[in-house]
């Protein structure tokens, strides 16, 4: 059984009792499970809790805690005896938490500081206490004029004193409430999302203070770049716990999962409100109304256990003030609101950005310009001869059918065949040897709309391919090998490796499918995760497949009016939505996103 971790639904929670499930000896130390847990293991930049686990006939002084895959292991010197099944009490070193508490929080509002002057950006790591050097990661360049407007953002947030909640979430709602994740989310572990005042939340299993103001001063000390990426360090003013408002433990044990739902209830239910458009008096009925919603909801009571019914009711009247005060909220005519708040911070307003596909192509043409490669773009509604025909398929091939092509209602050419919407870039091919007159050296990358009768995660009806293609005097393997490696490096990171596998394409000879290597394995197909290698989630086998390529075939040559005799050159082709999705810190699971028209999703990027 898995601990249950206390520490999850309440980080103020500074005892509690447990039952010993294990113990175990090593010559250095004693390793105890139980079976719930206010400890906190180290990970996500937080360093792990300490303090004592005391039984009836010894104290474990816990000097370490470990996740181990779920399984919590509190390590430290054991006077005394444990036994297997006792009853134990779980004593945190409060003031070690506390602090813990404070460096943690202090990078998150850092985070949204950032964010709040560079809308767009991401924090994608943070350190913040297990080394001392306390920093947050961000996945663009932030340039050092802006580090005062940071510091000031820093500051409102802490004067504000904004709330800061937890909840428990489902890796599905994550996904749904469009939750920006700078990691891959894991499946088995128990999710929570935090949220500072009314900015996006985000998901976070650390222990964090109940409000901004109880971490400050947060004073940002140095910047690094390295890699298009930033790391902001910083350092935060002790308070003394003592110092600060008394907040009284809200839970002394996890919820029973009826309770869960409840909570999860309540959340949505708040959230339903706040989206709706309808007048105050519209509102006041469905929800507050004799058959309303808070009536329906109040049924629920039944479901929660006795001994959870307090907390349940108490859950239940927040609710109704919730209601009542956003609902009164709604019919105050502006005109009577009596005061304005000019120390409240502004609202950012929204800025827009541009399409992460098109963000996608942009760098993709900027790398291979790099290398000589001109960028061109050739006809989307297209004839059959430049999709087909001049590429080695002729009509009757069944190769044809694996592009699932759609076919344009339209006149045929009585020498171009049919028009369709083309399913690859490939049609770009010969139409630029006829652009450049039949004359090499050639050079060309060409980004375009795509369309095929396909749909789902990883398949859309329209999608965007970038086509390669160089033709010269003595053009060979190692060239588009040495290409491969070089947009792997530029457009993955350095590290990255390309590898070709043997395939068959109509207009290739050799032709062959492309790999990447994986950068969260590096290839290798293994992760550690707690001390243990399993098999990395996001490639399985340590390759990322993107497309294909190959040496032309001298019969595309032939169609393009250039000599195979003396010339050869190499192609290749691939889809941007699928390359794209497959960067460090992205998280596509369905491509289909991408074209949802979700400024929630798209604004992440
Ligand atoms: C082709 O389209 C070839 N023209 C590639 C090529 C060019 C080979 C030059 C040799 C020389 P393929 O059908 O495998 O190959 O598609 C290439 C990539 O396009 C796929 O790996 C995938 O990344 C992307 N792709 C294909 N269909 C879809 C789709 N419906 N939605 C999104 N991406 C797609």
């Amino acid at each position: 059984m898995p601990t249950k971790l206390l520490y999850l639904h309440d980080s103020y929670q500074k005892t509690t009792t447990a039952k010993v499930t294990k113990v175990e000896q090593s010559s250095q130390q004693t390793i105890v499970y139980v079976d719930q847990t206010l400890f906190y293991p180290q990970g996500g930049g937080q360093p792990s809790d300490i303090g004592d686990i005391i039984g009836a006939n010894g104290t474990l002084k816990v000097s370490f805690v470990s996740y181990n895959g779920g399984n919590l292991q509190h390590k430290g010197k054991l006077v005394g005896h444990l036994q297997i099944g006792e009853v134990v009490t779980l004593n945190l070193d409060w003031e070690h938490r506390y602090q813990h508490m404070q460096w943690h929080t202090a990078g998150h509002i850092l985070d949204q500081a950032v964010k709040n002057v560079f809308p767009g950006i991401h924090g994608t790591n943070g350190e913040h206490g297990i080394s001392k050097k306390m920093h947050v990661e961000f996945d663009q360049p932030i340039p050092l004029g802006n580090l005062p407007a940071i510091q000031a953002q820093i500051e409102s947030i802490v004067a504000a004193n904004l709330p800061i909640s937890l909840e428990m979430v489902t890796k599905d709602e994550i996904i749904k409430r469009q939750i920006y994740a700078p990691f891959d989310l894991p499946a088995n572990k128990p999710l929570r999302i935090v949220t500072i005042g009314k900015y996006p939340s985000m998901p976070d299993g650390g222990t964090q203070l109940q409000a901004t103001s109880e971490s400050q001063p947060i004073t940002i000390t140095t910047t690094k770049a390295k890699n298009g990426h930033s790391s902001l360090y910083y350092e935060v003013g002790v308070i003394a716990p003592e110092t600060l408002p008394k907040v009284e433990s809200v839970t002394t044990n996890t919820d029973s999962e009826s309770l869960m739902v409840l909570r999860q209830h309540i959340a949505s239910i708040k959230e339903q409100l706040m989206a709706e458009k309808v007048t105050a008096f519209d509102l006041k009925t469905k929800y507050l109304g004799k058959k309303g919603l808070f009536n329906d909801f109040a049924k629920q009571i039944k479901a929660v256990p006795g001994p959870e019914r307090k907390t349940a009711g108490q859950l239940l009247n927040e609710l109704k003030n919730f209601f009542e005060t956003t609902i009164a909220s709604r019919s105050a005519a502006p005109a009577a609101q009596a005061w304005l708040d000019v120390t409240l911070p502004g609202i950012t307003p929204p800025v827009g950005h541009v399409h992460p596909v098109s963000q996608a192509m942009e760098e993709i043409t900027t790398i291979f310009e790099r290398i000589g490669f001109t960028r061109v773009r050739y006809p989307e509604v297209e004839w059959d001869w430049y999709a087909f025909g001049a590429l080695n398929m002729p009509s009757s091939h069944p190769a044809r059918d694996e592009w699932e092509t759609f076919f344009v209602d339209a006149a045929a050419s009585p020498q171009k065949g049919k028009m369709v919407l083309t399913p690859h870039t490939s049609n770009g091919q010969v139409r630029e040897m006829e652009r450049l007159d039949h004359k090499p050296p050639m050079r060309m990358i060409n980004i375009n709309r795509t369309y095929r009768r396909q749909q789902d995660a990883t398949h859309t009806q329209m999608f965007h391919q970038f086509e390669g293609l160089v033709v010269d005097k003595g053009i060979n393997i190692p060239h588009l090998k040495g290409t491969l490696d070089y947009f792997a490096q530029e457009f993955f990171g350095p590290g990255t490796k390309s590898r070709i596998r043997p395939f068959h394409f109509q207009f290739t000879e050799p032709s062959f499918e492309v790999d990447f290597s994986c950068h969260l394995c590096q290839g290798t197909g293994k992760i550690q995760v707690d001390g243990q290698e399993t098999k990395c989630k996001f490639c399985k086998s340590g390759w990322h497949e993107v497309g294909g390529a190959g040496m032309i075939h001298p019969n595309v040559l032939k169609a393009g009016g250039i000599d195979p005799e003396e010339y050869t050159g190499f192609a290749f082709g691939w889809g941007v939505e699928r390359t794209y999705s497959l960067k460090e810190g992205l998280q596509i699971d369905d491509i289909r996103l991408l074209y949802s028209g979700d400024l929630r999703f798209l604004r992440q990027f």
